[in-house]
């Protein structure tokens, strides 16, 4: 089955860096969809410059008004954005973003037609102290509390994977999978694709496909590499 492999940027590339990274994605060729998901910043040139579609890596749950330096899912829309980040672990984290706020931006998201990214994810410490099942069950409910969406998509990256070079071992990854899997299944009756991130390259992307139910990856820093990422996307 074709896998879904979303690149997430994160806060990289300058312009002209963008404009060489967009040609040479542009020549890849894959039966697998990609999903590109540069800074806010180039959302625009990127529809303009791409057949990929496109996802935000954050935007705020007002439609509008006096909210200095923030980017609306309504705005989003208006440019045909048609995928979202939400929650992502750095958002939560460096800006402080609550599961409350969470799943504001994820009402707006579904509101506005774009389909959420939801990213969850634990710590070492709530993993080493058994409690990663829970955290990840109550991250899900509570962004989804309130709304009825046709189709989510839901990233799981363990915060200790992202940017660090480990990934989960294949027993532990297998048995959050389906914990996930089965919350969804049974307490919601919505469209959803389950994607991994984390530390995500060439050398590991096999293993992680190989584990049932994982619908594609999140790809942070190996995205910006087109020879890796040539080397992921046909995996
Ligand atoms: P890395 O692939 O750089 O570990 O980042 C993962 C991530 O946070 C994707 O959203």
């Amino acid at each position: 089955m074709n896998k879904l492999y979303v690149l997430n940027h994160k806060m990289n590339l300058q312009y002209e860096e963008l404009e060489i990274y967009l040609k040479k994605l542009n020549e890849l060729s894959t039966k697998n969809q990609i999903i590109l998901s540069p800074s806010t910043l180039y959302l625009d040139y990127c529809r303009k410059n791409t057949k990929y579609h496109l996802c935000a890596q954050n935007a705020y749950y007002q439609e509008k008004g006096a909210y200095t330096g923030e980017v609306s899912f309504k705005q989003l829309k208006s440019l045909n954005i048609k995928y979202a980040i939400i929650g992502h672990s750095e958002r939560r984290n460096i800006f402080k973003e609550s599961d409350e706020i969470i799943n504001e931006k994820v009402k707006s998201c579904i509101q506005n037609g774009i389909i959420p990214i939801i990213c969850i994810g634990e710590s070492k410490e709530e993993r080493n102290n058994n409690n990663h099942l829970t955290k990840i069950e109550k991250q899900i409910t509570s962004s989804l509390e309130q709304t009825t969406p046709k189709e989510v998509i839901i990233a799981y990256e363990p915060i200790w994977s992202i940017g660090t070079g480990t990934i989960p071992e294949k027993e532990e990854l297998t048995q959050m999978i389906e914990h996930i899997h089965n919350i969804l299944t049974t307490n919601y009756n919505i469209e959803f694709k389950i994607l991994y991130g984390g530390s995500v390259d060439d050398t590991n992307i096999e293993q992680i496909l190989k584990i049932n139910y994982i619908d594609g990856v999140l790809i942070g820093g190996a995205s910006l590499k087109i020879d890796v990422l040539k080397n992921i996307i046909n995996k």
